[in-house]
């Protein structure tokens, strides 16, 4: 069930991402040996050349000390979105659910937010963290021009298994 929880996240850091390149990457993190997994090889490059964003990530995955340790993996999906490439801001599918048995927590900077069925104004509030889970229905959103959004979902799932390479730990 979609809850909006108390907890603003400093959204300076993300500021700091914004104005940059598009990147969509995806990475995961076994929390047992606390290491991230990254499946995009490209996201080792760019967190070597831009400290910023590893501090930013390094933030969020504090987050991860919400939830009570019941999930065998997490997962962390990340992307950097600006108009002009609206085919890739959202797949545009509709409204859905996410997996199944999964757990997540959002936030989305920017413009376009993700809308869930269940809230009046349908659109998540700017930098506002969110829970939900595969029973919320929910859509993405395309950019329209001049428009950009950075957007960070940690996934909470015992079927996702990490199978990529360590980059960093914390
Ligand atoms: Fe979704």
């Amino acid at each position: 069930m979609l809850q909006k929880l108390n907890i603003q996240v400093d959204s300076s850091q993300a500021n700091t991402v914004l104005g940059s390149q598009t990147h969509h990457m995806s990475f995961m993190m076994d929390k047992e040996n606390r290491h991230f997994f990254i499946k995009d090889c490209s996201m080792s490059f760019l967190l070597k050349n831009r400290p910023q964003l590893k501090a930013f990530l390094k933030s969020v995955s504090l987050l991860i000390d919400l939830k009570k340790i019941q999930y065998k993996y997490v997962t962390f999906d990340y992307q950097e979105l600006f108009a002009g490439h609206p085919t890739k801001s959202c797949k545009d599918i509709g409204w859905h659910t996410d997996g199944s048995d999964n757990e997540y927590l959002l936030i989305v900077w920017g413009n376009k937010r993700t809308e869930f069925q269940s809230l009046p104004q349908l659109e998540i509030d700017h930098g506002n963290l969110y829970q939900y889970d595969s029973s919320d229905i929910h859509r993405g959103r395309i950019l329209d021009k001049g428009e950009c959004r950075v957007f960070l979902r940690i996934c909470f799932s015992n079927k996702v298994k990490p199978n990529n390479k360590i980059l960093f730990s914390f």
